[in-house]
């Protein structure tokens, strides 16, 4: 028996939704247990290219059951888009896609109020998704949410009418609208009668799993860096994102924990705002070209910078790391000079991460080392002997700066572009 737990070592959009894909062939569950559908997972594979939000990437592959577990919180409008997605490219989740009754749902006022309060934040806005994470969970912590579950036990109605007599006060004195009760309540009828055939409790299909040895991979959403509190708070997300919530939000126990696969992207990016130490700020450099990307979520630009190795160490140590996924090498191709941060200084005095807070982070200088890089295309490339002397050296400066082997190595974005060491 094996479970898996793919977590980024950054700040999400490490390529998790590739590597859970490729690796899915020998799970029998797939599940998410974190985050909501702020996360953008690209998948590219037989069936086509995706951009998944909620369901576990590891779907693609029929044999598995995917699973969503109640640490997850969910826009049923953008679930049901999902599900009707994959169904029309061949992907038939039928009988197979659960969904715990005990998961959250995004309202209509979380999506509002995550707005109204980016805005009367201004310059101090996190950047958030917009998809209404950070009402959603603080609902949920101060038992103001409203679960799949309130449906069979006949609450949903009761607990719509007096959210909605708060959250309408909040949004009117933000300088929002109302909202209705019945056109919400119409609209949550009309989604729990589509996602009702896939909502059952996860309980006895994760215990019942656990003894008879399945293997179960986890899908984390988000990246190390974005934890609510290991990350760079307040430029977090609102979920725990490193693995141990997998044990509070899919039920399955933190000694079941197998492996935990860091990946890990080549260079660094970020969406939103919060401390970035290697960014790169110079958009006509060539390197900024090359690492540039458009967020699969958001479709804004994604900042980018060199890696981080203090950054990897810590995902590294902060989540027991058993072994790295490399993504995204082949963009460093052609780069004359590959730079990377080995660690900080802080008024001139060595800090690591755990030492800063995000406003200390923003302040520390790097540490930088550098390596010749490599001309040829890597792309096609199947074993780690074929990759060039100098992408070898990158590769391997990497898990001892980490202390974690480099297991699989990503050479594009298709689920066979990858080399397995
Ligand atoms: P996730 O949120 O961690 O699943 O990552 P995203 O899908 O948001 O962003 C990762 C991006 O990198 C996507 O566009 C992927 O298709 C792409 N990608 C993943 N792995 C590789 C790789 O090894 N090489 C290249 N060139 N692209 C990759
Ligand atoms: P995946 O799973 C990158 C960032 C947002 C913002 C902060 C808070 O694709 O890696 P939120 O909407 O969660 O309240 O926003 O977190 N963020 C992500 N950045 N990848 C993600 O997911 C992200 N999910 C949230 O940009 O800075
Ligand atoms: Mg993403």
């Amino acid at each position: 028996m094996s479970v898996i737990a793919v977590i980024g070592s950054q700040w999400g959009d490490e390529g998790k939704g590739k590597v859970v894909d490729f690796l899915s062939e020998r799970a029998d569950f797939v599940a998410r247990f974190n985050g909501g559908n702020n996360a953008g997972h690209t998948v590219i594979n037989e069936f086509g290219t995706f951009k998944i939000h909620l369901v576990p990437s590891g779907i693609f592959v029929k044999k598995t059951v995917g699973l969503i577990g109640g640490g997850v919180v969910i826009d049923p409008a953008v679930l049901i888009e999902e599900i009707e997605m994959l169904n029309k490219a061949g992907v038939n989740v039928d009988g197979r896609l659960w969904i715990s009754p005990r998961s959250h749902m995004i309202m209509p006022y979380h999506k509002i109020l995550d707005g109204l309060y980016e805005e009367a934040k201004g310059a101090g806005a996190t950047g958030t998704t917009r998809r209404g994470i950070g009402p959603v969970f603080a609902d949920k912590v101060s038992y103001n949410g409203i679960r799949w579950t309130d449906f069979s036990s006949d609450t949903f109605e009761g607990r719509l009418q007096t959210q909605l007599e708060i959250k309408n006060k909040i949004i009117v004195a933000l300088g929002g609208e109302a909202l209705k009760y019945k056109t919400v309540r119409d609209e949550y009828r009309g989604y729990y009668g589509k996602i009702k055939p896939y909502i059952k409790e996860l309980f006895s299909i994760v215990q019942d799993g656990l003894k008879m040895g399945k293997t179960f991979l986890l899908e984390q959403a988000m990246g190390t860096f974005l934890d609510n509190d290991w990350g760079t708070y307040p430029f977090v997300t609102a979920s725990t994102t490193i693995p141990s919530a997998a044990s509070a939000g899919l039920g399955i126990p933190p000694k079941y924990i197998t492996s935990v696969i860091g990946v890990t992207k080549a260079y660094t990016t970020r969406v939103g705002a919060g401390p970035l130490p290697t960014e790169i700020h110079d958009t006509a450099s060539d390197v900024y070209k090359k690492f540039g990307e458009v967020a699969a979520t958001t479709g804004r630009t994604r900042r980018v910078g060199w890696l981080d190795l203090e950054i990897v160490r810590t995902a590294a140590e902060l989540s027991g790391m058993t072994e790295i996924c490399l993504t995204k090498l082949d963009v460093l191709s052609g780069l004359k000079e590959i730079q990377f941060c080995i660690g900080y200084k802080l008024n001139g005095k060595p800090v690591r991460y755990a030492d800063v807070d995000a406003y200390g982070l923003d302040k520390v200088e790097c540490i930088y080392e550098s390596f010749p890089g490599w001309s040829e295309d890597i792309s096609k490339a199947k074993s780690f002997e074929e990759l060039p002397v100098n992408t070898q050296k990158y590769v391997k400066m990497i898990e001892e700066a980490a202390g974690v082997p480099v297991k699989w190595i990503g050479v594009g974005p298709k689920r066979e572009e990858t080399i397995r060491r």
